[in-house]
């Protein structure tokens, strides 16, 4: 497609708006309720996106070739088997479908969670299909599954996104959208996104987080296991457990114990050395290693300080950004994910105007999608041809 128009409903920040963009074309309305995300929408795009969904006439929306969306995930009413009653009333997939009704667009784009497919043990995805199929559209059997580390973007985000084409008479046959080759976990690298100088004081690693993970590295080349498959626990290296432990837990307080005695006057000595029992709190005390054997230092992964403990990983892919309540720490600058760096995991153009708030700034960029992963899948709809 040459040039187009298309309308961006959920809009968030707009990350179909920079796809559909990128590829020609024109945003002719935005949906969004969010103050924040309607007040970035307007300041990025000089778009007015303060219109409810559920408060608008679907005639007044204007013509348009592309409906996009990423709709929350909601469970259809079990009534709705029966006869008669429309299952889709009261959702907020039932004012996308309202407008499709009323203005036919050519293509849909929807984006949700991975989970749409098995949602209520299939039932969600039976009946938006059968329901955008009563509209007059062709989609994939299922919804395509993609995550932008297979574009080479470094985030491990896998999302569903359901194409279709409108094409009434032809519903019954299955689109069959092809990907092409996409790459894996390990053909990234989280340094393409990395800004490499010019970041705030913000984003510096306290000086206790900075000592604490100074000792855990210092701990990770003490022990000559350096693939951990359990969570060390410096708590449990005295092997005490109570009856009523799980049994998960009684497995990890033996490993540690056991893991303690081949190493007890190292261990004693390291201690003793960073008062670990005196001055690291419950969860510092605890280090989940899952960067297998692909890094020698602790400061050569991305670290991130949860309730569960301090979990290390691979510099290769950054967890889903939605995930990101603890901002992950890139270990060898020992500061935290920007958020201009969050907006490029999520393909968002260094030039976009984020939020002040930095709280609202990376929940925003957590909630959008992937502008790159929108644009793949796009442009395979746009450009599907049937094969004989
Ligand atoms: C998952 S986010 C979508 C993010 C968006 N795709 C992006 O790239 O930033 C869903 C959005 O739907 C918005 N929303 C929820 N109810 C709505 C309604 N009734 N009308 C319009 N937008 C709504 C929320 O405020 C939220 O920003």
């Amino acid at each position: 497609m040459k040039k187009f128009k298309f309308i961006d409903l959920f809009a968030g920040i707009g990350g179909f708006h920079l796809a559909m963009e990128q590829l020609g074309g024109k945003c002719v309305f935005a949906s969004e309720i969010d103050k924040f995300c309607i007040e970035r929408y307007k300041e990025n795009y000089g778009i007015d996106a303060d219109y409810d969904i559920t408060k608008i006439n679907p005639e007044d929306v204007p013509e348009h070739d592309v409906l996009c969306g990423g709709f929350p995930c909601q469970t259809f009413s079990k009534a709705g088997k029966q006869k008669g009653f429309d299952e889709t009333r009261g959702t907020l997939f039932f004012y996308i479908e309202k407008i499709l009704i009323a203005k036919k667009p050519k293509y849909i784009i929807l984006e949700n969670v991975r989970n749409l497919v098995s949602h209520d043990n299939g039932n969600t995805w039976k009946v938006i299909k059968k329901h955008l199929q009563s509209c007059g559209y062709r989609l994939t059997e299922y919804p395509l599954i993609i995550s932008p580390h297979q574009i080479g973007v470094p985030q491990l985000r896998e999302r569903v996104v359901i194409l279709g084409i409108y094409d009434p008479e032809n519903v019954d046959k299955y689109l069959n959208i092809e990907l092409g080759k996409l790459k894996e976990k390990n053909d990234n690298s989280i340094d393409d996104i990395l800004e490499t100088d010019n970041y705030e004081k913000k984003y510096k690693i306290t000086k206790q987080e900075e000592r604490v993970l100074s000792a855990w590295d210092e701990f990770y080349k003490m022990i000559d296991l350096k693939v951990i498959g359990f969570p060390i626990w410096a708590d449990y290296f005295d092997g005490h457990m109570e009856e009523d432990f799980p049994q998960w837990k009684k497995q990890f307080i033996e490993k540690n114990h056991a893991l303690y005695v081949l190493y007890k006057s190292s261990i004693d000595r390291w201690l003793k050395k960073w008062k670990i029992y005196e001055t690291f709190t419950p969860t510092q005390r605890k280090l989940e290693w899952q960067a297998g054997d692909s890094i020698e230092s602790l400061w050569d992964g991305f670290i991130q300080f949860r309730p569960s403990g301090i979990r290390v990983k691979a510099p290769t892919c950054f967890p889903a950004l939605v995930a990101m309540v603890q901002v992950p720490i890139v270990g060898k600058y020992k500061r935290r994910l920007t958020i201009r760096e969050a907006a490029r995991l999520q393909s968002f153009p260094d030039d976009f105007i984020y939020d002040n708030n930095d709280y609202q700034a990376y929940k925003q960029f957590g909630n959008a999608v992937n502008v790159d992963v929108i644009k793949t899948v796009s442009e395979a709809l746009f450009n599907y041809k049937e094969s004989e």
